[in-house]
C-alpha cells in the first residue's frame, strides 16, 4: 500500500520503518526543515515529502501527532484527498502536554474530536501500545503470546485495511467498535499500554470505566513523575497493569 505519515516521532517513526520493512511504500512529513526531514527519512528507509505531497496519491494517511498539533494542520490539507483514503489517528490526549482542550476535558472522545477538527472520519489505531512495545514487541502471526492492538472506527472496510497494517507491524488486532467507543482504549483504561493478548484485551475494553479514565490517567502521570528515576519499560507496563485490580494480567 502507499502510506503517508505526518509526525515521525516515537510512534510515527516506528510505524514508518515497520511499514517500509513490510514492503509498503511510505512517505513522511514532520515539522523539521527539509534537510533534517531528508536525513530522518533516509534513516527510516522511507521518502521525505512536504505537507502537501505527503497526503497525495496514497491509500492511507497516518497522523501521529500530539493532540494539540492537530488543529495547526492546514484547514485544506484533505481538500483534494479522495474519500476512500483512510485517515488514521494515533493520538492520546494528555493535559500536561496538550494544554486544555475543553471539549475533551468535558468528555468528548479524543478521536471523535480529532475527526471533527479534520472534517474527516478517522480510524483510531496504534494508540494503546507504548512506543517501546511497538519497537520491539512485534511477533509473527503464528507466534505464541502475541500482543494485541485495538482498532476503532465507523467503517468496517477501513478497519480491515488498518488491521492488515497492524498485523504487518507484528500485532494481533481487536476491533474495539465505533469511534465513539474508542474511549475504551484512551489513557487511564485497562487496555492502555498494558501489553495484553487478544482475549485479554477484549476483556479490558469491556472493563473500562469512562469517568474513571481521566482520573487514572492523571494519577499515573503524577506517580510516574514522582519516582526517583524513570522506570524501565517492563516496569511501566507493570505499573499500568497494576492501576486496575481487574486487569487480565494482574488478577
Ligand atoms: N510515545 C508513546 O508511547 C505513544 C504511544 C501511543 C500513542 N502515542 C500518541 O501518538 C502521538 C505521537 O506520539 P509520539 O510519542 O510519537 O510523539 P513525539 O515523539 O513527540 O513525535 C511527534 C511528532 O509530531 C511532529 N509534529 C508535531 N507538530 C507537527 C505539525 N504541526 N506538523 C507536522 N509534524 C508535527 C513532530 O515533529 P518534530 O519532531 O519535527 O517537531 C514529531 O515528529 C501522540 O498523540 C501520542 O500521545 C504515543
Amino acid at each position: 500500500m502507499k502510506i503517508g505519515i505526518i509526525g515521525t516521532g516515537a510512534i510515527g517513526g516506528t510505524i514508518a520503518k515497520k511499514m517500509a520493512e513490510a514492503g509498503h511504500t511510505v512517505k513522511i512529513n514532520n515539522s523539521d526543515d527539509a534537510e533534517k526531514l531528508n536525513a530522518h527519512a533516509k534513516e527510516l528507509g522511507v521518502s521525505p515529502a512536504n505537507q502537501k505531497d505527503v497526503v497525495k496519491d496514497v491509500d492511507v494517511i497516518i497522523l501521529s501527532l500530539p493532540t494539540i498539533a492537530i488543529p495547526t494542520l492546514p484547514k485544506n490539507l484533505f481538500a483534494e484527498v479522495p474519500e476512500n483514503v483512510i485517515v488514521v489517528d494515533t493520538s492520546n490526549y494528555y493535559p500536561f502536554r496538550d494544554a486544555d482542550i475543553e471539549e475533551i476535558k468535558n468528555g468528548k472522545v479524543e478521536s471523535v474530536w480529532v475527526s471533527e477538527q479534520l472534517g474527516r472520519p478517522v480510524i483510531k489505531a496504534f494508540n494503546n501500545l507504548l512506543a517501546e512495545t511497538l519497537i520491539s514487541g512485534g511477533k509473527n502471526p503464528d507466534a505464541e503470546n502475541r500482543i494485541a492492538m485495538a482498532v476503532a472506527g465507523d467503517n468496517d472496510d477501513a478497519k480491515k485495511v488498518i488491521a492488515g497494517l497492524v498485523n504487518d507491524a507484528g500485532y494481533d488486532v481487536v476491533d474495539s467498535g465505533s469511534l465513539s467507543e474508542s474511549w475504551r482504549h484512551q489513557p487511564g483504561t485497562p487496555a492502555y499500554c498494558t501489553e495484553l493478548e487478544a482475549e485479554e484485551l477484549k476483556q479490558a475494553l469491556k472493563d473500562a470505566v469512562k469517568e474513571e479514565a481521566p482520573v487514572k490517567r492523571d494519577q499515573a502521570i503524577v506517580e510516574l513523575s514522582a519516582m526517583s528515576s524513570y522506570p524501565s519499560h517492563p516496569d511501566v507496563v507493570k505499573f499500568n497493569r497494576a492501576l486496575f485490580e481487574k486487569n487480565p494480567k494482574t488478577k
